[in-house]
């Protein structure tokens, strides 16, 4: 009932256009409880329906989730392939509830790195929700920021060898063109659960004047009523993006 208070208290002309996830804390949620690591990641396949569905239903037009970084490739391979196993199993799963929520699909990372069976159905998923117009849902799967860059380094450069591009006509928005998040608004709202303190490898270059919140709750608790806290947290701030106080409130 408490939740419902708060879905009140939020202003729906201010939400965040885009919130990005940090879903972290599945392990240390459920070793704490006595349970396997993987009962954690299970249990927090239930917080992203959760918030995916609650996203969609107040109006948030981007939702990043951080599902699983390159360095993640570094885990036990018992845990690597796990969590591979529950990706193919949400995917099959969850394509009737995104196309009835009316949810866009995408992922940004290196995909090619995934098993070619999980990485067609995956595009299959993002193809048959391409025309949808509600909540655009990406997926960060293989991803972390510094791969991000140096392709963008890489494919950049091939264009000046290429002389398709002028070295002085580089511009940011060159730059952002040439990440994978390109044509995705930066996030307004980054939201990390399982109370660190830190970006682990994630948007780099599009988080520079993201608002940030981190909470100690763990991802598999991280549910509906969470949401609304960080985002009514995120609209106490202002967001003066380098300027004062006095010329953000007289611009409005
Ligand atoms: C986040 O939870 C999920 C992934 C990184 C895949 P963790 O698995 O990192 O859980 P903790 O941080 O060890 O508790
Ligand atoms: C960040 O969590 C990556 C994801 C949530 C997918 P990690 O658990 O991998 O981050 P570190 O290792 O604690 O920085
Ligand atoms: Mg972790």
């Amino acid at each position: 009932m408490r939740y419902k208070l708060k879905e009140k208290q939020i202003d729906l002309t201010k939400l965040p256009a885009h919130i990005a996830i940090i879903m972290d804390g599945n392990g240390r949620w459920a070793q704490k409880k006595g349970m396997h690591r993987y009962i954690g990641h299970q249990e927090g396949v239930v917080s992203v329906r959760n918030i995916v569905e609650t996203s969609g239903k107040i109006g948030i037009k981007y939702l990043t989730l951080y599902a699983f970084s390159t360095e993640n490739w570094n885990r036990p391979q018992d845990e690597v392939n796990a969590l591979l196993m529950l990706m193919v199993t949400v995917i099959q799963k969850e394509s009737a509830d995104l196309m009835a929520n009316n949810v866009r699909l995408l992922t940004i990372g290196d995909t090619e790195r995934l098993p070619e069976s999980t990485r067609a159905e995956l595009n299959d998923l993002i193809k048959k929700t391409s025309s949808n117009t509600g909540l655009t849902l990406v997926l960060a799967i293989s991803y972390s920021s510094r791969w991000e860059i140096t392709e963008m380094a890489k494919k950049i450069a091939a264009k000046v060898k290429e002389g398709s591009l002028e070295i002085a006509d580089i511009t940011e928005n060159t730059v952002s063109g040439y990440l994978s998040t390109k044509n995705i608004p930066d996030p307004d709202l980054l939201i990390r659960t399982g109370g660190e303190y830190r970006i682990s490898n994630f948007l780099m270059w599009q988080l520079s004047y993201s608002e940030l919140y981190f909470t100690d709750v763990y991802w598999p608790e991280f549910r509906e009523e969470n949401l609304y806290d960080a985002i009514l947290d995120y609209q106490k701030r202002e967001r003066r993006f380098g300027k004062t106080g006095e010329q953000v409130k007289t611009q409005l």
